[in-house]
């Protein structure tokens, strides 16, 4: 029996929250171990929609959820999310949530340096989630963040707020943004504190016991390989590592505890935000992609850029990610296309390519090279067993399987937690 961890293999939104409810049924605790509220995981149960950010996805149901000291934490979002899916009927309480005591704090000023620093940019933005991201993995490695811990150390908090507003504010002046006071954003802390504290502890304990106990963890990844702020389309990424490895530093267990990596990829490629996309369609392909996969950002509402799938990257993403088995989502959307390309290579002045190059212009560069398989009719929406999909389709699979050099484990062919066909158990290693 092994412990499981999800992680995306594209640009982010490939489905992660839905794979990662349907798992969580064959798991005890579910953890977050990087980025933030800039996450969106859509998760479609029956009647009910959940729009989870910050929460583990095992929550809906009724998994212990724990946040892992690698995630920046909003504390604001955090409890407005709390409360929004309380409204919906969700238990989450301290006994259900649990969050690292050492985890970072996204602040106001986070978020007002991220904005800035974008409209500064101008041209050449990230189109970040404006969520403060980045400047507040900035704070941790700068050994000025205000942790979860610290809520409990009114001294430490004020000590702290004096170091960080020294440098967010000169940088905010510069960039002719409003200044932030100490007073309002200690008091604000201070109103929080009790809120958030009950909910904190070493998290790393807890694990520990429940491997013990042979209890079963789900990781939960979010973003994507290639938005891995090492491994992805850099500077275009976001500012954490989104790989597997990162399960166990960022809640505090060792490589071993990790277990099975489930890369999840959707049939096709989208991406939120600027940067390189080898496969992008500018074309009507491309929009009936978008309209069709409601390709719109859960957190901002952007449109997302659609192309083809990208097997040169998914490989490459399954390599540095350390994805053992690849779940295929939205094969549904590909459903009645005459014709389907998969990137196989890309050119580049005289060469052919088998991996993305790391240099910003080269990558801006590359040419797709494709090879044209046969789309199908039928649908596949809802399909629940690999005996319901068309040969076309099984073919389509088979072939990504082949060029990414890893088996496919399972498919989703829906938004609906159980359109999904399982063809090997991720617990089962
Ligand atoms: P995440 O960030 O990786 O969790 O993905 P998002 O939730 O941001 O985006 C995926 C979207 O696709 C959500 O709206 C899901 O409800 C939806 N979805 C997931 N799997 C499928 C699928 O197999 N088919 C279709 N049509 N939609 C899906
Ligand atoms: P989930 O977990 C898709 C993108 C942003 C931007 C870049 C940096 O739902 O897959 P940031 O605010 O993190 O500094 O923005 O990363 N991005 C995502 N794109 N899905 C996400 O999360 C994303 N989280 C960040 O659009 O291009
Ligand atoms: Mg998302």
């Amino acid at each position: 029996m092994a412990n499981v961890a999800v992680i995306g293999a594209q640009w982010g939104d490939e489905g992660k929250g839905k794979v990662v409810d349907w798992l969580a049924s064959r798991a005890d605790i579910v953890v977050r171990f990087q980025g933030g509220h800039n996450a969106g995981h859509t998760l479609v149960v029956g009647n009910q929609t959940y729009k989870l950010s910050l929460l583990p996805s095992g929550l809906v149901r009724g998994k212990l959820g724990v946040i892992g000291n690698g995630v920046v934490i909003d504390p604001e979002a955090l409890l407005a999310e709390i409360a929004r899916v309380r409204a919906q009927g969700l238990d989450v309480g301290p006994e259900r949530l649990r969050i690292a005591e050492t985890a970072p704090l996204i602040l106001p000023l986070h978020a007002a340096l991220d904005r800035a620093r974008e409209a500064a940019r101008g041209e050449r933005r990230i189109g970040t989630t404006g969520r403060g991201i980045g400047p507040a993995y900035e704070d941790k490695v700068a050994r000025r963040a205000i942790r979860v811990c610290d809520l409990a150390e009114p001294q430490t908090l004020a000590d702290k707020l004096d170091e960080l507003l020294l440098h967010h504010n000169t940088l905010l002046a510069g960039l002719g943004a409003p200044v932030f006071a100490k007073r309002d954003l200690l008091d604000r802390l201070l109103e929080l504190a009790p809120l958030v504290l009950p909910y904190a502890e070493q998290v790393w304990e807890r694990l520990d016991e429940a491997r013990r106990a042979g209890r079963r963890i789900l990781f939960e990844g979010a973003q994507a390989v290639m938005l891995d702020v090492d491994h992805g389309t850099y500077p275009f990424v976001t500012s954490s590592n989104t790989v597997a490895a990162t399960a166990a530093s960022g809640s505090g267990v060792g490589p071993g505890a990790v277990g099975f990596v489930l890369g999840i990829a959707k049939a096709y490629t989208t991406r939120v935000g600027a940067g390189p996309f080898p496969t992008e369609l500018h074309d009507a392909t491309g929009k009936l992609l978008g309209e069709r996969g409601h390709e719109f950002g859960t957190v901002t509402g952007r449109p997302r850029r659609c192309g083809w799938f990208d097997a040169v990257m998914v490989r490459q993403a399954a390599k540095v990610g350390g994805i053992q088995g690849l779940a295929l989502t939205k094969l549904d959307v590909l459903d009645g296309l005459p014709e389907l390309n998969i990137c196989t290579g890309y050119r580049l002045g005289g060469e052919t390519l088998r991996r993305l190059p790391a240099a910003p212009a080269a990558q801006q560069a590359v040419q797709p090279v494709y090879e044209t398989v046969p789309g199908w009719s039928a649908s596949t929406r809802g399909a629940r067993s690999w005996a319901d999909l068309p040969a076309a389709a099984v073919k389509y699979v088979r072939r990504i399987e082949e060029l990414v050099e890893t088996p496919v484990t399972l498919l989703s062919t829906s938004p609906e937690r159980d359109d999904t066909i399982l063809m090997r158990d991720p617990f089962e290693g």
